[in-house]
């Protein structure tokens, strides 16, 4: 199976894509957590995109796409992918039609989360991450049994630098602008589908995986 998830930040992409990708062992390539790995190792990459993800604007196409041409190459994604906040742009979008061609592997299907904005704002607002590994907490709706600390393995929780409210509006507003057409985009090739990532985590994982089978992608 190979998947775009697609929607605004904080729609619960990166919480599926988790589950998902455990559930048929796909290998999970978000943009998002490359970046932000690459930012704490200080490589060249991560110091060229901290000043736009501290604003919560797009870091520039062609550092994004190399990440991900480069994981699609090396990486064994015999079982499926999933992308998870990428592409972002119509660029990004026809560089990784072009790496698609180029392995054989086009995309099946492109899941856009249609989230309210009261939605996002809660979720930001309230998303809390272990710097061990990774897992995604939420203070209310998802909490941790210990506060300040993962279920999984007692790592300590973080609230992410761009969750803050000034910055979570720019994050919107940058989606809206150059991320939204993407819609239109997938809609003309014939593979969104569309869901509402306002449901809970286990109604939509349940969503997501009934039109799967049903579709006959697993
Ligand atoms: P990135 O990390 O991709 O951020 P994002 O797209 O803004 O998405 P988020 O990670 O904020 O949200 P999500 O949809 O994964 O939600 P989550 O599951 O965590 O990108 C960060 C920055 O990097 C960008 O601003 C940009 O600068 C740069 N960047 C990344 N990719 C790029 C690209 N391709 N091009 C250029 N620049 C790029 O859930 C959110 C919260 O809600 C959590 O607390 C969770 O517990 C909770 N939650 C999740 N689902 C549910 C649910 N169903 N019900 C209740 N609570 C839920």
């Amino acid at each position: 199976m190979k998947l775009v998830l697609l929607g605004p930040p904080g729609a619960g992409k990166g919480t599926q894509a988790a589950v998902l990708c455990k559930e048929y062992n796909l290998l999970h390539m978000s943009t998002g957590d490359l970046l932000r790995e690459a930012v704490k190792n200080n490589t060249a990459q991560g110091i060229q995109a901290k000043a736009y993800m501290d604003r919560g604007d797009l870091v520039p196409d062609e550092i994004v796409a190399a990440m991900i041409t480069e994981k699609l190459k090396n990486e064994d994604v015999s079982a499926g992918f999933m992308l998870d906040g990428f592409p972002r742009t119509k660029k990004q979008a026809e560089i990784l039609d072009q790496a698609l061609i180029e392995l054989a592997m086009p995309l099946d299907r492109v899941v856009y989360f249609a989230t309210k904005e009261e939605t996002i704002l809660t979720r930001l607002t309230g998303r809390r991450i272990c710097r061990s590994c990774g897992r995604i907490f939420h203070v209310t709706n998802i909490p941790s049994k210990k506060e300040g600390i993962c279920d999984g393995c007692q790592g300590e929780l973080y609230q992410r630098n761009d969750d803050k409210e000034e910055t979570i509006k720019n994050r919107i507003k940058v989606y809206n602008s150059q991320t939204k057409e993407l819609i239109d985009y997938y809609q003309a090739k014939n593979i969104l589908q569309q869901v509402s990532g306002d449901m809970d985590v286990n109604e939509l994982f349940s969503v997501l995986k009934d039109t799967f089978k049903k579709s006959g992608l697993i």
